[in-house]
Order: structure tokens, then C-alpha cells, then sequence
């Protein structure tokens, strides 16, 4: 069952304001291994939110099939493609795809394996990654490539300069985010054999509005990032005052450095990628 920490239907109405499509560059490399020409592809994005990676990569493959399970993300993406013949949006799971065996020839799924579920009843860890990873093998075809877009703890901690204002939401969503390691062994367990880690160093998910001092004070800016929904009123209140007091000392100028230089260290995306074996 799918249990959503974040309110979608609420923020997709402003996520685009708030996230731009990162990485491609990576997701074409990796399609672009593929024998088949990237202009004849048929290409899924697994929990594709508003659309925003089906509108870069529209005019680079032949079709685009995107799935997205919260209706209001789903909603937005509608919105923006209806007219458009070689795009096929639809509601569902990653961990139950409706679609054929062997339909795909790259599968692209961007941050969206932390939102599954991270343990069951029976206390296992990420049940629906094996489910979703099973399901993706299914449907890519031979020598098809499965990129996952997530990142690393290290990232989660470090890739977002004021992921340190609120650490314990962070390390309440970094439990959710399935560690690079487990990524692998799973993908090699539903059968894939792996192709590599790219990570975008230079790329950050908020755009132009990442840096901004007095970001964290507005709530469409908050709605850009799933962890400040797990963060508590104490919490949320306590990092406002501190982001607030900087702004007003000037401190923030030398926090924003220092954060800055971690980010540019570890980056804050990591793409997996994997490929179908051929049959
Ligand atoms: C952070 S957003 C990323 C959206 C889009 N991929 C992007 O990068 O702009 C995560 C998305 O995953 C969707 N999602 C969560 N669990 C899902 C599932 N089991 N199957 C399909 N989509 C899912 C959410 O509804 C949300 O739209």
C-alpha cells in the first residue's frame, strides 16, 4: 500500500516553481548505450510528477509513457501534454506497472525511490524497491537501461545547504532513502547487471532559487523538498528563527560558503543505472 509523506495534491500546484529536471545529459548517455537510435525509443518515467523530464527529453525519443501515482502531480502533467500524440500519461505504481513484458527501451525513475515504502510489517527493509525493480526489468526490453535518479546519504545530509537547519527531519528522510549499496544489490537481484554511478556535481534540483538567504522562510520554496514536510512545528520554527537571526548578523553569507563547498563536494543527485541482460 502506498502511504504519501508528502501532500502532492497540495504542492504539485507549485513544484514546478520549485524544481527543474537535472541530469539530461546522464539519462541521454545512459538511453543512447541502447542499439536501437534514441530518436525510435520508447522511454518510461516511472513517477514522473509534473512532467518536467518528459518535457526535456520530448523532442530526443520517439514516445514518452509516463506513470505518477498522486493524482495532482498527475494532474499538472496532464495539463501540460494533452495534445501531444507521443506522450501517454497514466496514474499507478512503480511496484505494479500496467503495461506489457519487454514495452520499454529505457526506463527513468527521478526521485522517486525514497517515497516507497522503507520497511513492512515483517520489519524488511525497502520491500517496494525489490517490487518496483522486478517490475522494471519486466517491462524494459533486452539490453534496455533502468536509470535511477536518488541520492546518497551523504548527499541527503550534505547536498542541501539547509538540510543542516532542520537535522532531524534529515535524518528521519535519510532513513527512507535506500543507501547506494542496497540500490545495487537489489537491481542485481531482480536480474540486472550494473552499468555505473554518474553523479552531477555542477546540477542543483532548485535552479536559480537555490541559494537563496530567505528561501527557507517561504512555504512554495519549503514545497521544493520533501524533508521539510517531515519536520516538526518545534523544529521548522527553530531553523525560520535561525535563518532569520543570519539574515539579519549577515552570517548567512559565511553559512551559505561553507554549505556551499560540501555541496560542491558530493553533489545532491546520484544516477544508478542498470541493464536488462539480453535474452
Ligand atoms: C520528488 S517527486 C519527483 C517527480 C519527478 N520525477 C521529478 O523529478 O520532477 C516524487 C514523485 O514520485 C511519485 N511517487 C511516489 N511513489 C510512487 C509510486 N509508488 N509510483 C509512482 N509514483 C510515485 C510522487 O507522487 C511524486 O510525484
Amino acid at each position: 500500500m502506498i502511504k504519501e509523506y508528502e501532500n502532492y495534491q497540495n504542492t504539485s500546484k507549485s513544484y514546478d516553481t520549485t524544481r527543474i529536471p537535472i541530469g539530461i545529459e546522464i539519462l541521454l548517455g545512459c538511453f543512447a548505450t541502447n542499439p536501437r537510435p534514441l530518436l525510435e525509443q520508447v522511454i518510461l518515467d516511472g513517477g514522473c510528477g509534473t512532467g518536467n523530464y518528459i518535457q526535456a527529453l520530448k523532442s530526443k525519443v520517439n514516445s514518452l509513457w509516463g506513470l505518477e501515482f498522486n493524482r495532482g502531480m498527475l494532474a499538472q502533467a496532464t495539463e501540460k501534454f494533452h495534445n501531444h500524440p507521443n506522450i501517454h500519461l497514466a496514474q499507478g505504481s512503480l511496484t505494479d506497472l500496467p503495461y506489457e513484458n519487454d514495452t520499454f527501451d529505457g526506463i527513468m525513475c527521478n526521485q522517486v525511490l525514497h517515497h516507497l515504502g522503507s520497511e513492512n510489517a515483517a520489519g524488511e527493509n525497502f520491500p517496494e524497491l525489490n517490487q518496483a525493480f522486478e517490475q522494471a526489468y519486466r517491462v524494459l526490453r533486452p539490453q534496455g537501461v533502468f536509470v535511477c535518479n536518488t541520492s546518497s546519504h551523504q548527499q541527503v545530509y550534505d547536498g542541501f545547504w539547509w538540510a543542516d537547519l532542520i537535522p532531524d527531519a534529515v535524518s528521519r528522510i535519510a532513513k527512507r532513502f535506500p543507501p547506494i549499496t542496497c540500490i545495487t544489490e537489489r537491481l542485481d537481484q531482480a536480474g540486472f547487471s550494473f552499468g555505473g554511478i554518474v553523479v552531477p556535481i555542477h546540477a542543483v534540483m532548485q535552479g536559480d532559487n537555490y541559494l537563496d538567504p530567505e528561501g527557507p522562510l517561504k512555504q512554495t520554496y519549503r514545497n521544493g523538498d520533501s524533508t521539510w514536510s517531515l519536520a516538526t512545528q518545534a523544529e521548522l520554527e527553530q531553523a525560520l528563527e535561525r535563518v532569520q537571526n543570519m539574515n539579519k548578523d549577515g552570517s548567512i553569507v559565511q553559512y551559505l560558503d561553507h554549505r556551499e563547498s560540501l555541496r560542491q563536494k558530493f553533489g545532491q543527485t546520484s544516477f544508478v543505472y542498470a541493464y536488462k541482460k539480453q535474452s
